[in-house]
């Protein structure tokens, strides 16, 4: 593979423009320009979410508006099409983009990851059967992090799971009374907030409901909510109090689904089918061991506080760990301190 300064400027470009598609959704955030022989961007163009056009169309939908489009023969003869996602090759609320490529004259194409789609890959394949040059990998790095959570999930074809917890610095997530609000200081409760408005659901047992009654949303520091809301997962069978705080679903709030089950993966194949390709596991702690003790958690969120709390209430409870030897190992990917707490983001590690 053989890519010059102009490429990769184009593609830097491109990874920028697929920032301005949602961070959550059906859909991956993907930015395409389209270059002329002289490696200058002469369109652009990015992905808004399911059933928008895709950056590809966008991009030559930019071009034929802005003047530069090619004044004979297909609207992009001779162009090089950079984009941060393998083009689809399927039809699903829009057209395939490999064949909007091919149709518009394109010359090459030039993309950074491949689509992990079982549906929507081979578009490589259908551009170099038309004859259209095809070269990948440039910043690919950087574009599968920007895709992590939306491969991750259509590569499994369940949702990526976060777990998250609050939890003292000896491992403990409430007190032996049970009296838990607040492990974790303000900052550290305003990034779980935030993050709850990038996320497609969240999830807790049917214990936690009983024991804190929590609404569940994501809110302001000053307690109003923000726009955007993650929907609401209730997992475990016991029927529930519909007066619980959780099942108030007046305006702004989202919709709240009890799934009246303990398996796991039923809820995972109920939960990809709903949409939900980005889900956060907030506990409690019989739930999210179930999680773990599956192999079910893509990254573990755990909030630490420089408490020391004791006693018999722990985060986890049995992840089916009979011995040292078989502990899960992960490795950390994100340390940040937040206030006096610590963020810290790991996963479990490939052997
Ligand atoms: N520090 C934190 O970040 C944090 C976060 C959340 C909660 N908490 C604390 O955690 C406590 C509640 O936790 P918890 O562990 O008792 O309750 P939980 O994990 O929220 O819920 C447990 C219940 O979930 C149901 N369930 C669903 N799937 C299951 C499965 N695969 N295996 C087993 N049970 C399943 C079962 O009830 P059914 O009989 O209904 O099926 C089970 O009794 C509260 O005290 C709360 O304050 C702390």
């Amino acid at each position: 593979m053989s890519f010059n300064e102009q490429n990769e400027v184009a593609m830097r470009r491109a990874l920028e423009l697929a920032l301005n598609g949602p961070v959550k959704g059906l859909n991956p955030r993907v930015g395409a320009v389209l270059i002329n022989s002289n490696g200058e961007i002469v369109a652009e163009g990015w992905h808004l979410g399911s059933g928008t056009d895709h950056a590809e169309v966008a991009a030559l939908k930019d071009l034929r508006s802005n003047g530069r489009a090619s004044a004979s023969g297909p609207i992009a003869q001779g162009l090089t099409a950079v984009v941060t996602l393998e083009p689809c090759n399927h039809t699903g609320k829009t057209g395939p983009c490999a064949i909007a490529l091919i149709e518009a004259g394109v010359e090459k194409v030039i993309f950074a990851t491949k689509d992990p789609g079982v549906n929507s890959a081979g578009g490589a394949a259908t551009l170099r059967e038309a004859g259209v040059d095809v070269e990948f990998g440039l910043l690919q790095a950087e574009a599968d992090e920007l895709i992590r959570v939306w491969a991750t999930a259509t590569a499994q074809q369940r949702p990526f799971v976060t777990l998250k917890y609050g939890t003292s610095l000896d491992g403990r997530s409430a007190a032996a009374d049970g009296s838990s609000k607040w492990i974790t200081g303000p900052e550290a409760r305003r990034d779980v907030h935030r993050r709850r408005t990038q996320i497609d659901a969240i999830l807790v047992g049917t214990g936690t409901i009983i024991a804190d009654d929590p609404e569940l949303t994501a809110r302001h520091r000053d307690g109003s909510l923000y726009s955007e809301q993650p929907l609401r997962i209730i997992l475990g069978e016991t029927q529930l109090d519909p007066g619980a705080r959780i099942f108030d679903e007046s305006e702004g709030k989202s919709k709240t689904i009890q799934l009246h089950t303990r398996d796991l993966n039923s809820a995972m194949v109920q939960l990809f089918e709903m949409g939900v390709r980005h889900l956060m596991v907030e506990g409690g702690a019989i739930v999210a061991s179930e999680f773990v003790r599956h192999g079910l958690v893509n990254e573990f969120l755990i909030y630490m506080a420089p408490k020391l709390i004791g006693g018999p209430i722990t985060s986890l409870g049995n992840l089916g760990v009979a011995n040292i030897g078989q502990a899960k190992e992960l490795e950390f990917l994100e340390i940040k301190p937040l206030g006096p707490d610590l963020m810290i983001r790991a996963t479990e590690r490939k052997n």
